[in-house]
């Protein structure tokens, strides 16, 4: 696992929006997709601003872009301002030409007795696609990617899962209470995520330090999911300063 540190979160995500955008213009040269595993959260919204802007001013094209993101809170529906899929179309979707058809998120609606079926559907559709090329993630306090909280081992697959406590109360502000925060989600597993060709992880700030440094230096555990992370052959933390403070 690579660690890179940069001066502010807009300079790592400028980097990383370079790279993306280099592997969009290689694979559409070439006449193939990519296929981008993505991440909602306060963390990717300077890398998404950069992929935006890349594509109003440099017209970087989406049209060969298949995602998948990685999670969704079960029980909001697509135009829930919380829901994951409003989100996305908010902060990216709607700004660039990817193709309608090409967005896959998991549901948040879907009916207690389909939900088995409809991330087993994910999961396949993921392989159907040739796998992701490039899973951007961020990380949660609990050292949760996706949803996987502690307890998420390396065998998980898309499945719905409960949100920890500490993972509800990060949430509490955005719902208005954590009375309204969601107690269960739709996620990849850390299975899927480990499954992607190259994997770039986003922390910024002093909060993300400590549970940083877990994932990074400490040992590869059950009990922190990104710490899997050090056992991917291709993957990468990009920090900021303060993310990086305990490293
Ligand atoms: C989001 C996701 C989560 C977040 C994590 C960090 O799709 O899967 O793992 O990346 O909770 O959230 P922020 O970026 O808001 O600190």
């Amino acid at each position: 696992m690579k660690v890179e540190t940069f001066e502010t979160p807009q300079d790592a995500a400028k980097a990383l929006a370079g790279e993306v955008a280099e592997l969009i213009r290689t694979r559409a040269a070439e006449g193939k997709n990519v296929v981008l595993g993505l991440a909602t959260g306060a963390t990717p919204l300077p890398f998404y601003a950069e992929l935006v802007r890349m594509h109003k001013e440099e017209g970087l094209s989406f049209a060969n872009v298949i995602s998948f993101n990685l999670d969704e809170y079960s029980g909001l529906d697509r135009d829930h301002p919380e829901s994951y899929w409003y989100f996305m179309h908010t902060n990216l979707f709607n700004h660039i030409d990817i193709k309608p058809e090409n967005i896959n998120l998991p549901s948040g609606t879907v009916k207690d007795d389909e939900i088995a079926a409809h991330c087993a559907a994910y999961e396949q559709k993921i392989k159907d696609c040739g796998g992701i090329d490039l899973q951007i993630l961020g990380i949660g306090r609990t050292g949760h990617i996706g949803f996987n909280e502690p307890g998420s081992d390396d065998t998980t697959v898309t499945r719905q899962v409960h949100l920890d406590e500490l993972t509800r109360s990060d949430a509490a502000p955005a719902f208005g209470g954590i009375e309204n925060v969601p107690t269960t989600a739709i996620t990849m597993g850390v299975a899927t995520i480990m499954g992607a060709r190259e994997v770039a992880l986003m922390a910024w700030g002093e909060k993300k330090a400590s549970i940083v440094k877990k994932a990074v230096q400490g040992p590869v555990t059950v009990d922190v999911a990104a710490s899997y992370l050090q056992k991917h052959p291709n993957a990468k933390f990009l920090l900021d300063k303060g993310a990086a403070s305990l490293l």
